[in-house]
């Protein structure tokens, strides 16, 4: 990444983020503020494409910015902010909504995925949601976006659409072709109960998620009930082919300890799933219980939570400001 990078990333204000936002997104911002220009964006336009009852989105957003503060993001080096206090997000993306195609739209799965067996229930929000996340990046002219697995074809689809703006309106280069960063190892932490599916707030089994505000109780019950295998360790990374919940224990526990995945294996191939369980409870134990107790402290004061939000909102939009007016003046509109 060159001086001019600036990194982007935008997270669902969920209450109770769990391990898989925490390894996923979370470490891997606080690893990028060491290096970077970052904004770090609560999406909570995006959150009420889906219906939100006013009071949990209030807390949800607060939660979240507790839980970047707690992982160790900087409000004096980075930029955190929620995105409709910020209001060029709507007009950018009203912008790009004329730009995007039903085509390219119609193709993304998390719309027919989230949208269900009755898409004609779901709200229009929902089906142009990729277009605001479009905007969220190219508000900043973001060239770095940090995301999930699941993100790809949202920020594909930004792609095209900065491509498009820059021929529609002849001005080449205008918004930088922004890049996905995606975590190598752990784009995808698994549901404990369920190897196939990703971790989730929405799984109803608590048991199938570690939450940032579990107790070091909760964590080893889980942890112990957690799906493994019948069979010992194996010695090498094929034997785990088709077993997607030992896998993800042992993902998950080279993702905390930072030893490889290869190395985890010599060591204990042969042994059962319970010795690396009791390890990994250990090492989950004294990483994410300090983190949900500054969760829970900062919560308890909301006033000191709206004054980061509204510092980083100040520092939003001198640069969403700046590149509206250019971005307004290229499509005509006086
Ligand atoms: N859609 C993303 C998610 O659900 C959140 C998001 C919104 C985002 N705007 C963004 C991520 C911009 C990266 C950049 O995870």
């Amino acid at each position: 990444m060159t001086k001019k990078d600036l990194v982007f990333s935008g997270v669902q204000p969920t209450g109770n983020l769990h391990l898989g936002n925490y390894l996923g997104a979370l470490k891997n911002f606080v690893s990028l503020q060491k290096k970077k220009e970052c904004i770090y964006c609560v999406v909570d336009l995006h959150a009420i494409t889906i219906f939100q009852k006013p009071e949990e989105l209030r807390n949800n957003v607060l939660e979240t910015v507790a839980s970047f503060i707690a992982t160790g993001l900087d409000p004096n080096k980075s930029v955190i902010f929620n995105q409709s206090s910020v209001s060029g997000h709507s007009e950018l993306a009203w912008i790009l909504n004329c730009v995007s195609k039903i085509g390219w739209l119609n193709r993304m799965t998390q719309f027919k995925d989230k949208a269900g067996t009755d898409k004609e229930k779901a709200s229009v929000g929902l089906y142009i949601y990729p277009n605001l996340m479009a905007a969220d990046i190219l508000l900043y002219k973001a060239t770095h976006v940090p995301v999930g697995a699941d993100q790809k074809q949202h920020l594909e689809l930004a792609r095209d659409i900065a491509q498009k703006f820059n021929n529609d309106f002849k001005c080449k280069d205008f918004f930088p072709i922004p890049e996905p960063l995606i975590p190598k190892n752990i784009s995808r932490v698994m549901s404990l109960r369920d190897g196939t599916k990703k971790m989730s707030k929405s799984e109803d089994s608590d048991y199938s998620r570690i939450n940032l505000k579990d107790s070091a109780d909760e964590i080893s019950k889980k942890i112990k009930k957690a799906k493994s295998d019948s069979q010992v360790i194996p010695d090498n990374l094929k034997e785990l082919e088709g077993k997607p919940e030992a896998l993800n224990l042992l993902t998950i526990y080279s993702e905390i300890s930072k030893i490889s995945l290869e190395k985890i294996i010599n060591e204990m191939a042969g042994k059962e799933y319970s010795h690396l369980k009791l390890r990994l409870s250990e090492l989950l134990i004294s990483e994410i219980t300090p983190v949900g107790k500054e969760i829970v402290k900062l919560l308890e004061d909301k006033s000191h939570l709206t004054k980061i939000l509204k510092k980083g909102k100040e520092k939003a939009s001198i640069i969403a400001e700046e590149n509206l007016k250019n971005i307004r003046e290229k499509v005509g509109l006086i």
